[in-house]
């Protein structure tokens, strides 16, 4: 089984950036971990800070893989392109924030994913990717 978490701009400085809202864990670190407890699973990653580039991997391993884990960043809030590329997809796609963003700015309540995704995930921390990852290996 293959799941690929995909991880939009900025979050590639977790650990670093907003510490109080998105915690001191760089990513690399929790997906140690998370690797590790799911072992029999092939759990591979990319992030970018580019919107196309999201857009090519979500096209490059949407028809192949067994689930995606996307965290798109604030393209959640502005994308058509990246909405457009999760309904494109066979692959399913669950949605996952660090943050609670609908208790944050009100542009944060709006997302482009949502109705195209399986399901999202908000609010809950690092811990929402492996809620997401316990969802798809279940499926
Ligand atoms: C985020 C929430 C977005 O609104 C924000 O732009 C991010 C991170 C989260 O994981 O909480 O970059 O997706």
């Amino acid at each position: 089984m293959k799941i690929s978490i995909i991880n939009g701009p900025n979050l590639n400085l977790l650990g670093k950036r907003e510490t109080d809202i998105y915690g001191n864990m760089p990513f690399e670190e929790y997906l140690e971990t998370l690797k590790k407890k799911y072992a029999n699973i092939e759990v591979s990653y990319f992030q970018s800070n580019v919107e196309g580039e999201l857009v090519n991997e979500l096209q490059r391993i949407g028809f192949e893989y067994d689930g995606i884990i996307l965290n798109a960043g604030a393209y959640t809030h502005t994308s058509v392109a990246i909405g457009d590329a999760v309904a494109a997809i066979k692959t399913p796609v669950v949605e996952v924030h660090i943050s609670n963003v609908h208790a944050r700015e009100d542009f944060r309540k709006f997302s482009y994913l949502s109705g195209k995704a399986v399901g999202s995930i908000f609010g809950l921390g690092l811990k929402g990717y492996e809620l997401a990852m316990e969802y798809l290996v279940s499926k």
